[in-house]
């Protein structure tokens, strides 16, 4: 795989996989990962005890909601990209309370529209107004924030997960769909011990195989690919070079797949790629959103030093 790969995102499902069949080595773009089945699995590694980053994450939304709700101001349009089962908005939504508008944006449907519901029953003064879309698509929120004050929110790591240009392509965009003057709350993953890394990604046969061997599950349902996940196995190793998380599925035997009319072979122990999951420091992050045109109002990170949250100006560097 070259860094100059087409933009996987531009294909339909089973024309993606036979893309990502084609390429070394084979990687499948990870927002496949999230149909419905997938989309609540999620769930269950936010919730294992061993997966450290949502944990840090909720610790420092709590610390500094009041800070990002002063930042923001009153009448202002919260707008989240990925944002699954709106569990971790809760925290700032909670220091919110002068906020007008929530905007949930997520390309798993179904737990969109449940999650916007609970979030209209728990906080009935506030417009939810849910957007069934592809973030690394284009689409426009100008008729539904108008001209309030808007604050991005990005959180999850879920920016790790693009390739370092693709990351920065991906920020730049934001400008024109936050809009002038916005605010861009990022959560990103942070270097660290390569054990923890390891131990995090790897709690053998746990929530994250649950999730990415799911796959091969979409995979047989939406175009009979006829795969059995008993034949491969889960890991994630840490690229040093590369600073990220490699989570792959392997094929434990030599195995032949059709896709998209084409026959491809997937020979044993060599990875399909389902995840990277890039590590910054702070201020490789905050160099990353400069070259992007933003600038760094604050950057916060958990007592461990785990993660980090980071808070951006339209206005650019300063
Ligand atoms: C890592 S999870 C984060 C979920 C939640 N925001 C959190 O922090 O717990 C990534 C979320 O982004 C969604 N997602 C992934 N790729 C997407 C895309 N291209 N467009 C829209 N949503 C996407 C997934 O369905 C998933 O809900």
């Amino acid at each position: 795989m070259t860094d100059a790969e087409p933009n996987l995102a531009d294909f339909a499902f089973e024309d993606s996989v036979a893309h990502s069949l084609s390429l070394r080595p084979r990687r499948i773009a990870s927002k496949w990962l999230y149909d419905d089945v997938g989309a609540g699995l999620f769930e269950g590694i936010v919730a294992s005890p061993g997966y450290y980053a949502a944990r840090a994450e909720l610790e420092i939304l709590q610390a500094h909601g009041p800070e990002i709700a002063r930042a923001l101001g009153r009448g202002g349009s919260l707008v989240e990209l990925g944002s699954g089962a709106s569990t971790k908005v809760r925290r700032l939504l909670d220091a919110m309370p002068g906020l007008t508008r929530y905007v949930p944006v997520e390309i798993s449907e179904a737990q969109l529209l449940e999650a916007a519901e609970a979030i209209r029953g728990d906080y009935p003064d506030l417009e939810v107004t849910p957007i069934a879309a592809d973030f690394t698509k284009d689409f426009d929120l100008s008729d539904v924030v108008g001209d309030s004050p808007v604050l991005g929110f990005f959180p999850g790591s879920t920016l790790c997960n693009l390739l370092p240009e693709n990351s920065e392509t991906f920020m730049r965009r934001m400008h024109a769909l936050l809009g002038a003057d916005s605010l861009f709350l990022v959560g990103v993953d942070l270097q660290k011990d390569e054990a923890i890394l390891r131990r995090a990604y790897n709690e053998p046969g746990g929530a994250i195989w649950d999730f990415n061997l799911n796959i091969l599950e979409r995979m047989n349902s939406e175009f009979g690919a006829g795969l059995d996940r008993s034949d491969f196995r889960h890991e994630a190793i840490y690229n040093t070079e590369a600073q990220r998380i490699e989570a792959a599925i392997y094929p434990l035997r030599d195995l032949s797949v059709t896709v998209a009319g084409q026959s491809f072979d997937l020979p044993a122990d060599e990875p399909i790629v389902l995840e990277y999951s890039h590590k910054y420091t702070l201020e490789s992050f905050a160099a990353l959103a400069a070259r992007a045109g933003w600038g760094t109002l604050n950057a916060w990170t958990d007592r461990e030093n785990l993660f980090s949250v980071h808070l951006l100006t339209n206005r650019g560097p300063a």
